[in-house]
């Protein structure tokens, strides 16, 4: 069954959990692993990063989406772009405690935003249960997670439930994802920081293969590096090259 779970706080147990939080948590991570950081330390809360800071490690992150105070980097993907250590650790409002939540329930987790959702399809091929989770913004339902929900699910094979159907539906609805993560709530805080150049960025389809997945809990964050690439991957790629 492909399922939708339209907040964060609403995962359930599956066998694969997508964590979706297209503005910007689960952009900044998929950019970060393909930009060369090895891990991504995803931790629940600011004060819970800050326990993790350690020599080797950057801290990433956002209070209200502006950086958080005595962080090294905020939350814009185009941060990560020239790694400089081996981990990333990264607390956000709503997408990283999603990921954490997930990481208790789910078999399996990944991480998928638009700059890597044609990775994220090729590793989901086969995948028989599958629980597309929406970050959401404090406790409402965000339209740029339902899209991509809503992308990712027309992608796979087998059946959907009803929360699949509406995320589908509205997906339908906007031909470029760039006009519905305009049309989202959550960008009006990114416009309101002056980080509206972060909404087109995180519109961007498929740039990067890399998918970020849970290997393990670490002192309460959850651990992600790349998956390991798919055959269907590696077929898609050179079909297109
Ligand atoms: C979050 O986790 O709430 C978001 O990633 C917020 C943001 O845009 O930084």
């Amino acid at each position: 069954m492909i399922d939708v779970a339209f907040l964060g706080t609403a995962v359930r147990p599956a066998g694969t959990a997508v964590v979706i939080d297209v503005l910007r948590a689960s952009s900044t991570i998929t950019l970060a692993l393909a930009s060369g950081y090895e891990r991504v330390l995803v931790a629940g809360s600011t004060d819970a990063a800050k326990a993790l800071r350690a020599p080797g490690r950057t801290l990433a992150g956002e209070v209200g989406c502006a950086r958080a105070p005595g962080f090294d980097l905020g939350n814009s993907p185009e941060e990560t772009l020239e790694p400089r250590t081996a981990e990333l650790v990264l607390a956000t409002t709503n997408g990283a405690p999603a990921i954490v939540a997930a990481a208790a329930d789910a078999d399996e987790v990944l991480v998928a935003s638009l700059l890597n959702v044609g990775a994220v399809c090729a590793q989901l091929a086969g995948r028989e249960d599958v629980l597309l989770v929406c970050a959401g913004t404090d406790g409402r339902v965000s339209m740029e997670d339902v899209y991509l929900a809503g992308r990712i699910s027309a992608e796979l094979e087998g059946p959907r439930s009803d929360a699949a159907r509406i995320a589908e539906s509205l997906a339908a609805f906007y031909p470029d994802a760039i006009d519905a993560l305009e049309a989202s709530g959550g960008a009006i805080g990114l416009r309101r920081e002056g980080l509206e150049s972060d909404i087109a960025f995180c519109a961007q389809e498929s740039i990067v293969e890399a998918v970020g997945r849970l290997t393990e809990m670490v002192d309460g964050a959850a651990l992600i590096t790349a998956a390991p690439v798919t055959a269907s991957q590696t077929a898609a790629s050179e079909l297109n090259s």
